[in-house]
């Protein structure tokens, strides 16, 4: 990796790299050098680069429809147990794929500020990992990464979501990642129910409070960009720091504008509705509370 690399010139690397083991390793080695200040151009905008429509992958583990998924089970059996860490391995596959695909595809083209840019490469950061320690669990439990089949469904979504920044993070960042929230505490229950806390364990301390931040970077960035298009945020000074209670997060919060544009844009770019019971403490800890996401959850709502 050469120091004069920009961000997105990795980022691309990474998302062409089809082995998932080292999509994890190089996307690993590409944030400690963004974070450590090693990479320090975001993009070279005097470059033009092609995002690919899909990430490279290796073919050996078999796509099937959603609808044909074989069951899951509730981890009371072994077989089970390896069902579910499988899917789960998978979704961070496609998790560390979509991270990079953010910053590559839409950080030059919709002028994200350097914040941006960090926030994504954290999230990265933490699929892979995610995916390297489930990976290693699988294999504990006796099975491997392509010995099942599994489905795309989240690649679909991206595709769908390929031109619009806004319905990228409303989409994967506040739907998906919201529904992997609000399903995780019964998976990790059920592992623990069938004896298997080893695997809780990594789901609850480790992947569980990781996935609450990438949910808040969705929510984070989308609130930008609506305050951004009405001009609301200064770039020179970014408003959008952990924890800080200023004047323009109150603001934020307040904004029913932000809401509904978020409502508008679920609807336009989401098959609906959402699918209640809602882990409200996590999406709370994520900053978004239900008046986001309970209207999507009616049946038949009437187009705004
Ligand atoms: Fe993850
Ligand atoms: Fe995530």
């Amino acid at each position: 990796m050469s120091g004069t690399e920009s961000l997105v010139e990795v980022a691309l690397r990474v998302l062409n790299t089809a082995d998932p083991v080292e999509k994890a390793r190089l996307g690993d080695e590409v944030a400690n050098k963004w974070l450590q200040g090693l990479i320090t151009q975001p993009y070279d905008p005097s470059q033009h680069f092609t995002v690919p429509d899909r990430p490279a992958r290796l073919t050996n583990v078999k796509l099937v429809s959603p609808s044909l998924m074989p069951k899951l089970g509730k981890a009371g059996s072994l077989q089970s147990r390896q069902a579910i860490v499988h899917s789960l391995v998978h979704t961070e596959s496609w998790a560390i794929d979509l991270s990079w695909d953010i910053i590559a595809r839409f950080g030059n083209q919709e002028a994200m500020p350097r914040e941006f840019f960090t926030d994504f490469v954290k999230v990265a950061q933490d699929e892979g990992r995610h995916f390297s320690l489930l990976a290693a669990r699988l294999e504990e439990l006796g099975s491997f990464y392509g010995a099942l089949p599994a489905h795309d469904g989240l690649w679909d979504s991206a595709t769908a979501t390929s031109e619009d920044l806004l319905a990228r993070l409303a989409v994967e960042h506040c739907v998906h990642e919201a529904r992997g929230l609000d399903v995780l505490p019964t998976t990790i229950s059920r592992f623990r129910n069938g004896g298997d806390n080893q695997t809780a364990d990594l789901l609850e301390k480790v992947i569980y409070p990781e996935e609450i931040t990438h949910c808040a970077a969705g929510v984070k960035w989308f609130k930008y960009l609506c305050l951004r298009s009405k001009n609301l945020v200064d770039e020179s000074s970014m408003v959008f720091e952990e924890g800080g209670a200023r004047e323009s997060d109150r603001i934020m919060e307040e904004n029913d504008e932000v809401i509904q544009k978020f409502h508008a844009t679920v609807r336009t770019h989401f098959r609906g509705p959402l699918k209640p019971p809602f882990n409200e403490a996590a999406r709370k800890a994520a900053g978004f509370g239900p008046q986001w996401y309970e209207p999507l959850a009616v049946k038949d709502v009437i187009p705004e």
